[in-house]
């Protein structure tokens, strides 16, 4: 079992990266970084990986079905050739401006503003954009915490309609600091928005290959037939957590037998595979420590490079 448990945490820290740096978790005691501190839901929430997982995803779909979003990520972004790059400084965005010192969570979040104030386009339609328009920023901010939350209501407990818009609130500041001037801050207004928001998305030819590459079918990497079904499945139960209109535009639409039988069971799966092997995430540990002002222990296994500081983010 222990030597099942190693594996799964190596593949995590393989594709996601570790997180443990204390010069980004550890810190000044007393210091709750920017969403509330052990008390609040963000703590609990973002601090189940599970949950963080299983909703990537669909979180990132849906973000990319606003065409300047979809935009400046097909034009701009190195998703293709450099996805593990990508996917790791996403998931070290959620985690250090949840768990991160003030600080430190201060610092990525102008780190990013900085990389998205070099970037700008015109569509295909003749649309011009920025991606720091507080409406974008809107846009793929709420996507994030909109996935993660349904994803942990639905695989880890059931959240009560205050506890949700706790975490909807508490994930504003770090939407309106990452420079949007409004974003949902309760459940109400989450429904209200995403309904003005709809019949702006689009599943476009940018969208279609985008999706391909997600699903390991664009080429761009050589992918395994179990990794392309792994992918596939993956996708469809991220998606699940979304509205059937998203998962119709996006063709993840299926009955809610099939859903059940299948995506939800597997989605079910791994996240109580993931728990078990991963049940608190180390900057959530490092994080704790700090705000009660105990020393952080190194880790065992300190013999592998820490993945997780990447690029504009280290
Ligand atoms: C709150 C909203 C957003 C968050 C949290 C966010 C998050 C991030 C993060 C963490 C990075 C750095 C990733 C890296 O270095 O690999 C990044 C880069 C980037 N973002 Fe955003 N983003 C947001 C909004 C947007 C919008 C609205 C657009 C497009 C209109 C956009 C397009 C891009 C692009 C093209 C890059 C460069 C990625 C690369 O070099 O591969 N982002 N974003």
């Amino acid at each position: 079992m222990q030597a099942l448990k190693a594996n799964i945490i190596e593949q995590i820290e393989t594709a996601g990266g570790r997180h443990d740096e204390p010069q980004i978790y550890s810190g000044i005691p007393g210091d709750n970084g920017l969403c509330g501190g052990p008390d609040s839901i963000s703590w609990e929430i973002n601090g189940d990986f599970a949950s963080v997982a299983v909703a990537g995803l669909g979180a990132i779909l849906m973000e990319v079905l606003h065409p300047s979003v979809m935009d400046g990520v097909f034009t701009q972004s190195a998703y293709r050739t450099n996805p593990l790059s990508r996917a790791r400084n996403t998931l070290g965005y959620v985690l250090r401006t949840t768990f991160g010192t003030t600080e430190a969570a201060t610092q990525v979040i102008e780190r990013v503003k900085l990389v998205h104030s070099r970037i700008n386009g015109t569509r295909g339609d003749g649309v011009s954009y920025r991606a720091l328009e507080p409406d974008l920023i809107a846009w793929v901010h709420t996507c994030i915490p909109w996935a993660i939350m349904r994803a942990f209501e639905r695989y880890n407990r059931p959240l009560s309609l205050s506890e949700k818009n706790n975490y909807l609130r508490e994930q504003a500041v770090i939407g309106r600091l990452g420079g949007a001037e409004w974003v949902p801050e309760s459940v109400a207004e989450l429904d209200d928005y995403v309904e003005r928001m709809r019949p702006m998305m689009a599943f476009n030819d940018q969208t279609r290959q985008f999706t391909d590459f997600l699903l390991g079918t664009s080429g761009d990497v050589e992918t395994s037939r179990y990794q392309r079904f792994d992918s596939w499945m993956s996708l469809q139960g991220s998606m699940a957590l979304m509205p059937d209109w998203a998962r119709k535009m996006t063709g993840t639409y299926h009955s809610e037998w099939v859903d059940r039988l299948s995506f939800k069971q597997n989605e079910k799966l791994k996240s109580k595979l993931l728990r078990w092997a991963l049940p608190t995430l180390p900057c959530k540990t490092l994080a704790l420590k700090r705000v009660n002002g105990e020393p952080a222990t190194a880790r065992q296994n300190n013999d592998r490079t820490n993945k997780s500081s990447e690029a504009i983010l280290s």
